[in-house]
């Protein structure tokens, strides 16, 4: 397997040694809810520092029971949940137990990087389709004529890193077409975004065909701003899931139990509902100032990423100037080449709004000075 440092890392290291304001890491600069962080302190002199249960958490569980209920008018009982070391175990594991020697996945660039390792080490074979440009949306033709006897996977990201794009109705109708034509098909959907979504999002949860083939992952970093926790879960149908919990019992057997404890006491469905007009500020905030500097703002429907075009401004790589915006202007971003294995450079770059005010104002200064 290839061995080198990811655009991500490069870019992290550059950022730090030029002391740049970096809007190219996905995750907040701001700190988690405060009322959840003295849970967690109190929750340090109490018995919580022994394994959580396999599955995860029961009172953690019965918060997701809750959420997947209100949030998708989906009933579900324990042994559709399994909790996991944050979204990136959920994919890994779900990937191992499903994919085989030989089997094809079909997953799209732009992709996030944690897609593909598991599925060359299971022997399966990636399939890679790009994502139409700048809509950033499925080909569904392309879909149709890579899919064959050997595909088992379906990789989905929605609202999708780095574009943001979120699915429309017909996508799920274009899945759901495809499941009953490919018996032995699953779609593993990544919706880690779910709740940073400016529309209502379109969810596999939403369609009765997706929620028997689906293994959808969700990601408590992302939802509570705690990243570094690594707690995320996993919801699928029991005989899917029981075969995920196989491989979850052995390479990691059970998830942090305190912190599982804290999001099981702190969580509460007004908390995760405002979590899309907290970003939707932030996103107008950053967007409003940058609206008359020469970069061109790429729609987007979810996610605290937006992409920007940069093609009027400069025909370099999308790496180059990427680096020269952190050397030169002391501002980070992700050249989006980087996640396409291809490399294909559309002239584009990602800059996560995630961030504190004065993070997004400064960096909305430079961009227009551009
Ligand atoms: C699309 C996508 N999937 C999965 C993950 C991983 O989530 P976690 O930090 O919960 O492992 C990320 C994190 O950035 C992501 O952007």
């Amino acid at each position: 397997m290839e061995q080198k440092e990811t655009i991500f890392t490069t870019i992290s290291r550059l950022a730090q040694e030029y002391n740049a304001i970096n809007l190219g890491q996905g995750f907040p600069n701001f700190d988690p809810d405060p009322r959840m962080v003295n849970i967690l302190k109190e929750l340090a002199d109490q018995k919580v520092h022994q394994y959580a249960p396999m599955k995860g958490n029961p009172k953690l569980i019965s918060r997701i029971l809750q959420l997947t209920d209100h949030f998708y008018q989906r009933k579900l009982t324990p042994e559709n949940v399994l909790i996991t070391a944050g979204a990136t175990q959920a994919i890994f594991t779900a990937i191992t137990a499903l994919v085989n020697n030989g089997d094809e996945v079909i997953m799209f660039d732009p992709a996030y990087d944690c897609y593909e390792t598991p599925i060359l080490l299971q022997g399966g074979v990636p399939v890679r389709i790009n994502l139409t440009f700048p809509q950033y949306r499925i080909d569904w033709e392309m879909v149709e004529a890579k899919l064959s006897t050997k595909t088992k996977m379906i990789i989905v990201n929605n609202p999708h890193n780095p574009s943001g794009a979120t699915f429309t109705e017909s996508d799920l109708d274009q899945l759901e077409n495809i499941l009953e034509r490919y018996p032995k098909l699953i779609v593993l959907s990544d919706e880690v975004y779910e709740y940073i979504s400016f529309q209502p999002h379109l969810s596999c949860h939403n369609r009765e065909i997706l929620r028997k083939r689906s293994v959808i992952v969700s990601s408590f970093g992302k939802t509570l701003h705690i990243t570094g926790w690594k707690i995320g879960y996993m919801i699928a149908e029991k005989q899917l899931l029981d075969q995920i919990t196989q491989v979850h019992q052995y390479n990691v057997f059970s998830v942090n139990s305190l912190c599982q404890e804290a999001i099981s006491k702190f969580i509460e469905i007004d908390e995760v509902e405002a979590l899309s007009s907290f970003f939707k500020d932030k996103k107008q905030l950053f967007l409003s100032r940058i609206q008359n500097s020469k970069f061109k703002i790429l729609p987007s429907g979810g996610t605290y990423f937006q992409l920007l075009d940069y093609s009027n401004i400069s025909d370099e790589s999308d790496g180059e100037f990427a680096l020269k915006l952190i050397k030169e202007y002391g501002l980070a971003s992700i050249p989006v080449s980087g996640f396409y294995k291809d490399k294909s450079d559309h002239k584009v770059l990602r800059f996560c709004f995630g961030k504190d005010d004065e993070s997004l104002i400064k960096a909305s200064e430079i961009l227009c000075q551009i």
